[in-house]
């Protein structure tokens, strides 16, 4: 998968957007290892969650063309911008959402749903600052606080061939993640995993179907 042009924005955006880092380049690589298997459940409707500069759903849109649309959220609404920018400097088109989460679509419509949330481990009260860059990192206790508001939401969200890709840390604790999302009956897979920087970071895959 090519990685998009983001020559377009500069330090003073990434004062107000998350500069892509580890855990988006791994997020990358994780949809390119199922770039198969991706395009052989033909997602007709693809959705990130927390867009920030729009690296990660500009990439799948470049390498899927136009045989899907795509939509990207971001509570930020400097995200939403940049996201946007990011999609015309890479002749891809993405409809954009000032949203919390995906909170505001129909049900059971996103054939791929991507989430790299904010998963470092800060005082819940560090998330609700602002809906700046902070939004960005600050996961609440155990860094979970967002990713679990999504475990409960995506099997609503989700349809019944679609997959659902996210990125945990250790701290996250990954195990009870697959757990909760088992009970609702989803199968998982770890895609692909990395140490930088004193942080584990994994991928998971999540679907209604065994692939
Ligand atoms: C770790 S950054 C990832 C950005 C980008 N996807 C990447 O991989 O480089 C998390 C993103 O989620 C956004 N975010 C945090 N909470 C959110 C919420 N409740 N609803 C929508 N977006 C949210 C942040 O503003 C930020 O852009």
């Amino acid at each position: 998968m090519d990685t998009p042009n983001l020559s377009h924005l500069t330090l003073k955006d990434y004062e107000q957007v998350y500069e892509p880092a580890e855990d988006s380049f791994l997020m990358l690589d994780a949809l390119e290892l199922d770039l198969t298997l991706i395009r052989n459940i033909k997602p007709l409707l693809i959705i990130e969650i927390g867009s920030g500069s729009g690296i990660t759903i500009t990439a799948l849109a470049k390498a899927l063309g136009h045989t899907a649309q795509y939509f990207a959220t971001d509570i930020n609404p400097y995200a939403c911008d940049v996201t946007i920018k990011t999609s015309i400097q890479n002749n891809t088109q993405i409809e954009m959402f000032e949203m919390d989460l995906f909170t505001n679509f129909r049900s059971n419509i996103f054939d791929i749903i991507i989430f790299n949330p904010p998963y470092v481990v800060t005082e819940s009260s560090e998330i609700f600052l602002s809906n700046g860059i902070e939004r960005s990192w600050a996961g609440g206790s155990k860094g979970r606080e967002i990713t679990d508001r999504v475990l409960l939401q995506v099997k609503n969200m989700l349809s019944d061939k679609g997959l659902f890709y996210l990125v945990t840390i250790e701290e996250n604790d990954p195990n009870d993640i697959c757990n909760i999302m088992k009970k609702q009956g989803f199968y998982f897979e770890m895609v692909i995993e990395r140490k930088v920087r004193g942080e584990h970071l994994k991928i998971f895959r999540f679907s209604l179907q065994k692939f």
